[in-house]
């Protein structure tokens, strides 16, 4: 499949956020773990939570459909059944890497595997803490998949990951809680809390310390929006500018938490990033969920001076979510520091197609773990933005980018990388001439309501072909 491109002449909208598919993999898993039945809406409808579904399927999970997205959980009370082979998690890094935790407390042995894609992401990561707990994990050689899983008799353990990783955090936290005693983890920035908030609802006792990181040199120029009526005034601080413990005694039994997933700012960001860029742009995005340690983007956006408001700031299932308004703006450059970086990882690839729209020179810090997602993404983002006509360099694990160039359409291969693959749309939304963007089918990984969605905005600027 590829999408044929021009550039768009609007970019107008509303639309009702898709499920988060981070939220949408926790509230399965956690759920099939619970004592109880829940059920969950405004599931992520990706890949890579069916994925995750269809693994917690074959481990005797009674997972049961409602309508579109919204899904009967009955949980297994800490219990599971062996699944028959291996298991494929397909794309998914949290698939796998959250399910090698739950199977650290389960008494059988389990290999689990993926694509290509993620047959080359590093698991030693995981593999370590969960060992350290008292699993026998072993990996290919290299320490990537598949990985083998042999669970159970767990002991509470400490564990410092020199990685900021949710992924890490949350597969620690699923066999701390079926291990025998105290455990405690501390990440070097914080990453993503969801798996905090979400087992805290679901009756788990976990206390949790954090500590203010020395901030690098004050060099970036903050601009708020101007507040208007029912807009959110917005203090642009970055909450992985902390690190912090987690502290937990096990074991713990989870209750079953009916909830309503809160929509996906690492999706909306796309759109969001449409309605910045294309000429009299307009773009509302209701019920995106903007936790400060996910919606680092939105802390950019502001200082590049983007025409950005949040309306009817609440709650959804104890995650905060608001509507999001942006108009098109013309951007400035700015500077993205390493503890912002795992506030909106998942970002880079667009806030990067931003700063090559933007007037100035922007430098992104310490990108390094950009290398380890579904493909070398920090790599792949400097050639995206190449092929195009911007300019960038890779330096180290930085990357600096001059705005304001004249961009072209081209033909892409976004070689299956689905964030690649929406950002590279984006860009040629707004780049002179016709584009191609190919092997577009990962976009199902995670939004797959992307391609109709850009369609309806841009006025029919894209076209899916199927071939
Ligand atoms: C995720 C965490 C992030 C992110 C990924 C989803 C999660 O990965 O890149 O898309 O749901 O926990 P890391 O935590 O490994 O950085």
């Amino acid at each position: 499949m590829f999408y044929e491109i021009t550039p768009a002449k609007k970019f107008k909208g509303r639309w009702q956020a898709a499920g988060d598919k981070s939220l949408t993999h926790r509230a399965f898993i956690f759920n099939a773990l619970a004592k109880g039945t829940a059920q969950i809406l405004n599931a992520n409808g990706g890949d890579d939570c069916g994925r995750t579904r269809e693994i917690l399927t074959a481990m005797g999970v009674g997972i049961e459909p409602l309508e579109k997205n919204a899904w009967e959980i009955t949980g297994r009370d800490g219990r599971f059944e062996q699944p028959e082979g291996a298991l494929d998690a397909g794309n998914s890094g949290t698939t796998i890497r959250l399910l090698a935790g739950l199977l650290a407390g389960q008494s059988f042995t389990t290999t689990i595997a993926g694509d290509e894609s993620l047959n080359r992401r590093p698991m030693a990561r995981i593999a370590d803490p969960l060992t350290a707990l008292g699993a026998e994990v072993t990996t290919a050689e290299g320490g990537t998949p598949p990985l083998t899983v042999k669970g159970g008799d767990l002991q509470g353990g400490t564990w410092e990951s020199p990685v900021a990783s949710a992924q890490v955090k949350s597969a620690f936290l699923l066999a701390a809680l079926q291990a025998e005693g105290d455990s405690s983890f501390l990440e070097p920035y914080l990453s993503r809390d969801h798996s905090e908030l979400m087992l805290t609802r679901m009756g788990i006792e976990l206390e949790r310390e954090e500590h203010a990181q020395p901030d690098a040199e004050d060099d970036c120029d903050d601009a708020g929006v101007d507040a208007a009526e029912g807009v959110e005034e917005r203090e642009d601080e970055t909450a992985s500018a902390r690190r912090g413990w987690i502290r937990l005694t096990g074991p713990q039994t989870l209750q079953a938490m009916d909830c309503r997933i809160a929509g996906d700012i690492s999706s909306a960001a796309f759109l969001l990033a449409g309605g910045l860029l294309v000429e009299g742009g307009n773009i509302l995005v209701k019920n995106v969920g903007v936790n400060p340690t996910r919606a680092g983007f939105l802390n950019v956006v502001e200082r590049m001076k983007g025409k950005l408001a949040l309306y009817n700031p609440r709650e959804e299932a104890g995650e905060p979510v608001a509507d999001i308004l942006v108009q098109a703006t013309r951007l400035e450059a700015t500077r993205i520091e390493g503890r912002e970086v795992p506030g909106l990882i998942d970002e880079i690839p667009i806030l990067a197609v931003l700063a090559a729209c933007a007037k100035g020179e922007s430098r992104f810090h310490e990108l390094g773990e950009l290398r380890h997602k579904e493909s070398d993404r920090l790599a792949r983002t400097a050639e995206m933005i190449t092929a195009f006509g911007g300019r960038v360099e890779v330096r180290g694990d930085g990357m600096i980018i001059n705005g304001g160039g004249r961009r072209r359409g081209v033909e892409f291969d976004c070689g299956g990388d689905h964030r690649l693959a929406m950002a590279a749309t984006i860009m040629a939304l707004v780049s002179r001439g016709s584009s191609v963007i190919k092997n577009v089918d990962c976009v199902g990984t995670s939004f797959p309501e992307f391609a109709g969605l850009t369609r309806r905005f841009s006025g029919k600027a894209m076209k899916v072909v199927n071939k």
